[in-house]
């Protein structure tokens, strides 16, 4: 198994062989978090530090979680109260932390290629929580997992990505994962929510949800971005889900087998019904949750084999 990389920034980095080689060490451990003992303990004595600028509820935990059952000493920075509120900049925070010997990085940030930046500057594995509107590869892996156990493969499925295309960094995760296993991608949601020369990406483009949503084996839904809009993008949230929340009627237009997805926090009733995100014959939303930890288990083991070559200089 070999997995070349000293951190995981984005998909981008990644041959189609890399993100096999994580789904398929990301299974034997969706097998081991089912057990009642999760313990395995192949990042023993090594240090885990999450940085998270930016707020996270299932990416936190769930990193978290993936260092703990892997045996690793695992600590979460409060960036809100860390110096950082002192006018320390990003650098100076790494720098520090980087004193203190991790092995491995976790790191969020509101701002795009801050993540990036950061591992140029430690000589640990950092891993990309998400970086602004930027990449977001451990939730594009998860999905992956998810849609490879739901349809029995990864490749040659019609994948349509709904909403707010825009602000997204689990949309652009997701569009170069899935095009390097050569699935068809369809984008749908409001021009003013799709991002300029979007085309030139290998997708198809959509407005009108019936069109784009016809015969898809995989829907995956995504949170209006709230925070990063400054007004203006939607006329208002009722319409927003008239022309381009998922629920039941639109859902038909899909193949009779396809799945519901949505990487978390969900705004029911605007992106998408609550009833059909609950429906556990059509939404792998949980699922995805539960492949989010043992994804994270797979990539840290196999940057953790690569920590001596992170380290030379
Ligand atoms: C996503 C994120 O933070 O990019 N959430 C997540 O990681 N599960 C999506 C979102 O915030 O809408």
């Amino acid at each position: 198994m070999s997995f070349a990389h000293r951190h995981l920034l984005g998909i981008e980095q990644l041959k189609p062989q890399d993100i096999t080689t994580i789904l398929d060490l990301a299974e034997s451990y969706v097998d081991l978090n089912r057990q009642a003992a999760k313990h395995a303990d192949v990042l023993a004595g090594l240090t885990q530090i999450n940085m998270f600028f930016e707020a996270s509820t299932r990416t936190q935990a769930s990193f978290e979680l993936a260092g703990k059952r892997l045996g690793a000493d695992v600590m979460n920075m409060s960036m809100q109260a860390s110096s950082i509120k002192k006018g320390e900049t990003l650098i100076d925070t790494a720098l520090t932390l980087n004193a203190m010997h991790p092995d491995l990085l976790v790191v969020r940030h509101p701002h795009s290629g801050a993540v990036d930046l950061l591992a140029q500057k430690v000589n640990c594995a950092v891993l990309n929580a998400g970086d602004g509107r930027h990449e977001h590869p451990t939730q594009a892996l998860l999905d992956g997992l998810t849609i490879r156990r739901a349809k029995g493969r990864l490749h040659r499925l019609t994948v349509a990505i709904c909403g707010d295309i825009a602000h997204s960094r689990v949309a652009r995760s997701n569009i170069l994962l899935l095009g390097k296993m050569e699935n068809r991608i369809r984008l749908i949601g409001p021009p003013t929510l799709m991002p300029a020369r979007i085309g030139e990406f290998g997708v198809e483009v959509h407005e009108d949800m019936a069109e784009g949503l016809a015969g898809v084996d995989v829907v995956m839904m995504l949170r209006l971005q709230k925070e990063r809009m400054d007004g203006g993008f939607i006329p208002s949230e009722r319409e927003y889900y008239h022309l381009w929340g998922l629920d039941a009627e639109k859902l038909a237009l899909a193949a009779p087998d396809a799945i519901v997805m949505h990487p978390g926090p969900m705004n029911r009733g605007v992106e998408i019904d609550g009833t059909l995100a609950d429906d556990i014959n059509r939404s792998v939303i949980q699922d995805q949750v539960e492949m989010g930890v043992a994804v994270r288990m797979a990539a840290m083991e196999l940057l953790a084999r690569n920590l001596a070559a992170a380290r030379t200089p």
